[in-house]
């Protein structure tokens, strides 16, 4: 039953629980890692209670990625990051001259949101290579760093830890540019506040 006829429903509820404690638990490791890195060595305690904080929000987050990983493969939410592999380069060309010139020439968006393609071409392949390669790539050498006994000893003679420990301040570094990139991508909708609240009702506001 639709309420809203003008209105697509595109964010299931399974989505919007994921994105939310997703979104919140990323905040909490983007402000406790960056206190980790930043620590001022007098100051101890804070410095434990970062860490603890860290931990505990990362294991929650390997939790919210697997169950996001297994809602992505069994139901149809997953088919929206397929990416289509013909005229690929030609459809991120348009995206991109969409959002540098179109779009403050008040131009129709290239590719406007339906049923088949909630996301424009860019935005796809954003969701496919931080849902699928940094956040993973985070998960698993932060799992490396919390047990580091399970963590390669050396490769090609550089320590497996000190790789593990770039890796996984590289791939939280990328994820915390592309959040303010995303967030701020959320504000170009029909209103600045209508993709936000699309993450809360689960229904998409069209031009
Ligand atoms: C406070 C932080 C955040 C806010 C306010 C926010 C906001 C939003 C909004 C409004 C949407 C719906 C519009 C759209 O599809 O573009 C969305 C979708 C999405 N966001 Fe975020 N976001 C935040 C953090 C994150 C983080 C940290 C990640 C991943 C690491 C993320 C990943 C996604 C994904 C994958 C979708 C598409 C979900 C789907 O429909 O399948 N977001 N976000």
């Amino acid at each position: 039953m639709n309420h809203h006829p003008e209105k697509l429903y595109l964010y299931p509820v399974w989505i919007r629980i994921w994105h939310m404690v997703n979104a919140l638990l990323c905040l909490i490791l983007i402000i406790t890692g960056l206190s980790i890195q930043f620590s001022n060595p007098g100051t101890v305690v804070k410095f434990s209670a970062a860490v603890s904080v860290h931990n505990i929000a990362g294991i929650i987050l390997t939790i919210s990625y697997i169950a996001f990983f297994l809602g992505n493969l069994f139901t149809p939410n997953g088919v929206y990051y397929i990416i289509p592999v013909k005229g690929f380069i030609s459809r991120m060309k348009k995206q991109f001259r969409y959002y540098t010139i179109g779009l403050f020439k008040k131009e129709d968006a290239p590719f406007p949101v339906n049923d088949e393609s909630k996301f424009n071409p860019l935005q796809q392949v954003t969701y496919v290579v931080l849902m699928y390669i940094f956040v993973p790539v985070v998960i698993f050498s932060g799992w490396g760093l919390l047990y580091p006994e399970i963590t390669i000893n050396s490769v090609f003679g550089y320590s497996g830890l000190d790789l593990t420990d770039l890796f996984h301040i590289a791939a939280g570094f990328a994820i915390s540019i592309i959040m303010c990139v995303h967030i701020y991508f959320c504000t170009i909708g029909n209103n600045p506040v209508s993709n936000f609240k699309s993450m809360i009702n689960g229904y998409h506001e069209s031009h």
